[in-house]
């Protein structure tokens, strides 16, 4: 089995600090990491829960991949993170088994991790990130 835990939900969000204060005011949640990560056009905030987090994630310009879900289908579950051991590996695996990678090597990601994304098709209609912790 290479996956290790779920690393992240990701929900797309259109305003990062009204769904940091719903998720305050809810739960009394707090925020462990934030981060613009450019290369995405997207803004994170990362609420832990155990070993996992809950990723709001908004998009920072029209042409990020966010903007673009938000527009076609509005808020919501955009992909969830799977966490791995070694993130070459698992994305080799998931391809062996037909998946169709849209990163085809390992990239890096939020909070200094290695990953790879997964398209839905081909993979029961969730987006799939694998993540490695470089801890
Ligand atoms: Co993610």
């Amino acid at each position: 089995m290479l996956l290790t835990e779920i690393d992240h939900v990701a929900i797309a969000v259109k305003d990062l600090d009204a769904a940091i204060a719903y998720y305050a005011e809810a739960f009394g949640a707090e925020v462990h990491h934030r981060e613009v990560v450019d290369s995405d056009g997207v803004e994170e905030a990362l609420v832990k829960v155990a070993d996992s987090y809950i990723q709001l994630t908004a998009a920072t310009r029209d042409d990020s991949p966010i903007a673009k879900y938000l527009e076609k289908k509005g808020e919501g579950l955009h992909h969830i993170g799977y966490r791995v051991d070694d993130c070459a590996q698992a994305l080799e695996s998931m391809v062996a088994a037909g998946a169709t990678p849209i990163d085809k090597e390992p990239r890096p990601g939020s909070r200094g991790t290695t990953v790879a994304f997964i398209h839905p098709k081909g993979s029961f209609g969730t987006l799939i990130e694998l993540v490695q912790e470089n801890l």
